[in-house]
């Protein structure tokens, strides 16, 4: 994890970043100066610790106001798609003003070129090489790339859970149709007595036939974090490679490869690190990449241990460059600071509907257990679908119906972020309280 204790951001490197990704003719002064109080903010809190940080709130007022949201709406559903922070958002228009001139000189090849210095930012961030990390559209590209890609013949057992991603599942469900692949789903406990319980839970569903696991890290229905670490040195053991659905984690909290060792990552830019929509990332340990099959296949030119192969998506929109932009606010603001924020946020919305009657969770708070920014809730006795459109309806607060997802169990699924206020945060926790005492209005 980063370390943000005693960490001035330098003035010059902020410039430097942000014209990293820019194109010419665009003065740095412009986004600088709107990011000016946040800058300030950051170097005051340098000798603080996250936690100190956490709570205070005009270190937070400064970056809720570097955002461009409409707080006449409560968002939250960042695991959905998050707000992206103005530097971002300046970025896309001005990458999309500057293509507009001669797009044919702005795509392509000198895009592919500019895309070089983004794709290192994303490597740092995850703390692996460059020539590891392919820029992809969002995560159900990452993660298809593997689950489609990887050489397997028919009887091979791929293993997962109820609770991955639909996408993810559609796609094994597709190549247990045309190849003939076995898919395992194991149903994980909503509260695990610990990690062990995780585990244990993937290692019963390992077979001699098992060559890929697919794991979720956390959960995005519950927010529960999954032992990748351990999944992994078991599957490892046994030969088995590990994919890590990382949807819900980068930007989320500090999360490191070196942490995982896993063979293959992939995760959406645009929920906790606020890049442009429609930007993900694939990681690919380097001696996997040549035997992984492309989704698009790539020209003879790329190499087929080059993890540009990954990217044959045909045109491609300069917009992703403004990934860079993403990057740099999220060093700056800390992964550490980040982390302790969104749990903050996550305890000032719980403490306050967790005595209500009829207020039950579907995630564990138990230390360790959860991601921090993801808690999903239910009110006995009334449908999640019907309290998501009557939150949307009657207070334009946007949160996410579970049940849309898994009938394991029904519930909304709240994801602040470091744009939410606290009496956003209050806004809803009244609404609850008014639904827990009064059911929803019959016309809901
Ligand atoms: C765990 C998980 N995996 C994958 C995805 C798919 O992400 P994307 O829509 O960016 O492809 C999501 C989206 O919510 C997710 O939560």
């Amino acid at each position: 994890m980063i370390n943000t204790m005693k960490r001035q951001v330098p003035r010059r490197r902020f410039l430097r970043t942000l014209g990293g990704t820019m194109t010419a003719g665009v003065t740095a002064s412009l986004a600088t100066s709107m990011q000016r109080p946040v800058i300030a903010a950051v170097n005051r809190a340098a000798g603080s610790a996250p936690q100190q940080v956490a709570a205070d709130e005009s270190f937070w007022r400064e970056v809720q106001q570097s955002f461009s949201v409409d707080r006449a709406i409560t968002y939250l559903n960042t695991s959905g798609a998050s707000p992206s922070p103005r530097v971002v958002t300046d970025a896309i228009t001005r990458q999309l003003l500057e293509l507009e001139k001669a797009p044919s000189r702005n795509l392509f090849v000198p895009l592919a070129a500019r895309m070089e210095p983004v794709r290192t930012e994303l490597a740092k961030l995850f703390g692996c090489a460059g020539d590891e990390v392919a820029i992809t559209r969002n995560a159900t590209d990452a993660l298809n790339t593997v689950l489609l890609g990887l050489p397997l013949s028919p009887g091979d057992e791929v293993l997962t859970t109820t609770q991955d991603y639909w996408a993810m599942l559609d796609a094994l469900e597709q190549r247990r149709r045309r190849d003939g692949i076995v898919v395992k789903k194991i149903t994980l406990p909503i509260f695990p007595r610990g990690m062990d319980d995780l585990v244990q839970a993937f290692e019963r569903g390992i077979t001699p036939r098992t060559k890929l696991i697919l794991v979720t890290h956390p959960l995005n229905l519950t927010g529960q974090l999954l032992p990748v670490k351990q999944i992994c040195e078991i599957a490892h053991a046994r030969g088995i490679e590990v994919l890590v659905d990382g949807a819900q984690s980068i930007g989320h909290f500090g999360v490191k490869q070196a942490e995982l060792d896993c063979d293959y990552f992939g995760a959406s830019l645009h929920k906790w690190l606020m890049a442009p929509k429609e930007t993900g990332m694939l990681y690919v340990k380097r001696d996997k990449i040549a035997k992984l099959w492309p989704l698009f296949p790539a020209p003879d030119s790329v190499k087929n241990d080059d993890i540009r192969r990954f990217e044959a998506f045909g045109t491609r929109s300069p917009v992703l460059l403004a990934i860079g932009e993403a990057v740099a606010y999220n060093n700056d603001l800390g992964a550490q600071r980040k982390e302790a924020r969104l749990r903050f946020l996550t305890r000032h919305w719980v403490e306050q509907v967790k005595t209500l009657p009829k207020v039950r969770f579907h995630t564990s708070f138990e230390p360790g257990m959860n991601a921090g920014g993801i808690a999903t809730m239910e009110i006995t006795g009334v449908s999640s679908a019907a309290l998501t459109a009557y939150l949307w309806s009657r207070h334009q607060i946007v949160v996410f119906d579970v049940a849309r997802r898994t009938t394991e169990f029904q519930g909304i699924r709240i994801t602040p972020h470091v744009h939410t206020t606290l009496e956003e945060l209050d806004r809803f926790c009244d609404v609850i309280e008014t639904v827990v005492s009064k059911g929803l209005p019959p016309t809901a």
